[in-house]
């Protein structure tokens, strides 16, 4: 596929460039964002049918206006654009959206390209990268190198299709607006060999989406001070990290480079399922966490190299100073099982269970032993619930492998650089041949690009969002579960309004509350779906 499908990305970029010379002659002008003008009455109407939580059908007819380029200055606008879809009629009764919440839901999965260009209607973007169940879905035909030479292994099973699709379409059946915006990932190529969609290219184009929508208040339907994100697993981790870093002037001269819109970035509230963040960390949490769990698949883990990055992860949880939910008191590498267990685990097993039929949770519990039940709460150990998940997902180091062959070494790639250690660890016991001593000098930076924890623990960012909805399989060993809870730690710590429960038996990019997470929406919004006259 190489040659034909690298032509494919030139051809490609040339289009998306002369079309930008030709359709606005003042690019370069400070009256760039002249186009960037939302037009109200360039839309499609476009009817589907939505089931409900509880199974009940209903009929929204919607304006869709597709493929928006949200920046002035596109690198490649296959990826640089966003969808947006407003109810207008919900089982035959008018609504109207235009101060509705917005539903801001990014489809980014394995840190890849994500394109909605050749979606047909609301929920219909999906990854460049073609990670959704195996195949291209949506995707453009600049995608089509994609991850010919970049890393798609390391396990990055992208879970966000069914996932978000859910939330989106439950959301236009409750009356929001719903923006889909497509970001460049990690594996998009040019002519010239060099990764356009490394980091910091995903949060930067997120950031212009909502730029743009920002700076259409009042041509735009929807309330744009009530932007909700919404994201899984590496789209998790790019929603946290949204909410986070909210007006944060480190973007400014990538926003600018791109052309973005000169509007606020921040918003008011994030969802979060399995994010996949804290990377520079994550080994280290990695193996405190999994560390005592076999690999899968037959391969090994190196426990010299696991005993090693758990006393990294000692020391950083240290360092964070974070008070656990509930009075825990301050979180560190000897309380975190404890913390995990009674404040996430024990409660949502317990929810589960008290779901149950009581024969079916019967034999839920003559097959689980090691849960106790009694006056309706479950309790266990750690050990044991470790023993339950069973194999972890990665080898060790999960996220920066010795030998460059991760998804996140190709996300800290950088020009024909395919990929790169981002870690010290890491490149210290580099196995590709690498002689320098320290991870190379951009690299602190790009990973404070790309790292919420930066914004909420020490000095905090006043301008993030103060509503967070994190969400978590319990058996999902794609990261440490330490890494969604410091999260909602860190935003606790700062008096943030956070919602974090575990899905008990559910794997990586479950989404079983969908509905709860809508009228979450409506709570922290404080909106009322409003029907016309
Ligand atoms: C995703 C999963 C991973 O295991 C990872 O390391 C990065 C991203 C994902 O599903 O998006």
């Amino acid at each position: 596929m190489g040659i034909g499908a690298a032509a494919g990305v030139a051809a490609a970029g040339g289009v998306a460039l002369t079309a930008q010379a030709s359709g606005d002659t003042s690019a370069s002008s400070s009256s760039a964002s002249g186009s960037l003008v939302f037009d109200p009455d360039a839309y499609t109407e476009l009817t589907t049918t939505v089931t409900d939580t509880e199974g009940t059908d209903h009929e929204v007819t919607y304006h869709f206006w597709k493929a928006i380029t949200y920046v002035a200055k596109p690198v490649d606008a296959a990826y640089q654009s966003l969808n947006v879809s407003v109810p207008v009629t919900i089982d035959g009764t008018a609504v109207d959206a235009s101060d509705a919440p917005i539903l801001f839901a990014n489809s980014v999965g394995g840190y890849m390209p994500s394109s909605v260009a050749n979606a047909t209607g609301i929920g219909g973007g999906g990854t460049g990268g073609g990670m959704v169940g195996g195949t291209p879905s949506g995707a453009p035909s600049s995608s089509a190198s994609a991850a010919a030479t970049a890393p798609g292994a390391n396990g990055d099973t992208n879970a966000t299709g069914g996932a978000l699709s859910t939330n989106q379409l439950l959301a236009l059946a409750a009356g929001y607006v719903v923006v889909e915006p497509g970001a460049r990932g990690r594996t998009l190529k040019n002519s010239a060999g060099e990764y356009y969609g490394v980091a910091p290219a995903a949060i930067v184009d997120l950031k212009a989406a909502v730029r743009y929508v920002r700076a259409n208040k009042g041509r735009i339907p929807g309330n744009t001070d009530r932007i909700v994100s919404a994201g899984t697993s590496a789209g998790g981790a790019l929603s946290s990290l949204l909410g986070a870093s909210g007006d944060s002037p480190l973007y400014d001269e990538y926003l600018e480079e791109i052309g973005a819109a000169d509007a606020s970035d921040a918003i008011f509230a994030t969802g979060a399922w399995c994010p996949i963040t804290d990377l520079e960390h994550a080994d280290g949490a990695y193996e405190w966490n999994w560390g005592s769990n076999a690999a899968g698949s037959g391969s090994k883990v190196d426990r010299t190299v696991s005993k090693e990055l758990r006393a990294q992860f000692a020391e950083y949880q240290a360092s964070l100073k974070l008070e656990g939910l509930n009075g825990f008191g301050t979180l560190n590498a000897r309380n975190y099982d404890e913390y995990l267990v009674k404040q996430y685990l024990e409660p949502s097993a317990t929810t589960y269970l008290a779901a149950l039929p009581d024969s079916e949770r019967a034999t839920y519990l003559a097959a689980n032993t090691f849960i106790t039940w009694k006056n309706g709460r479950a309790s266990f150990s750690w050990a044991d619930f470790l023993t339950h998940v069973g194999a972890r997902k990665k080898t060790a180091p999960a996220f920066d492998a010795f030998d460059l062959s991760t998804g996140e070494n190709n996300l800290f790639g950088k020009g024909t650089t395919v990929s790169r250690h981002f870690t010290a660890y890491s490149l210290k016991n580099d196995t590709t041949g690498l002689t320098s001593k320290r991870p190379d000098s951009d690299i602190p930076e790009l990973l404070r690009l790309m790292n919420p924890m930066c914004f909420l623990v020490e000095k905090a960012n006043p301008n993030r969002t103060k509503h967070w909805w994190i969400r978590l399989g319990a058996k999902d060993s794609d990261t440490s579960h330490t890494v969604s809870a410091n999260l909602a730690a860190a935003a606790h710590t700062l008096g943030d309004d956070v919602s974090h429960l575990y899905y008990w038996d559910q794997g990586h990019g479950a989404n079983t509350d969908a509905g709860d997470f809508i009228e979450w929406i409506a709570k922290v919004t404080g909106h009322r779906t409003r029907t016309r006259k």
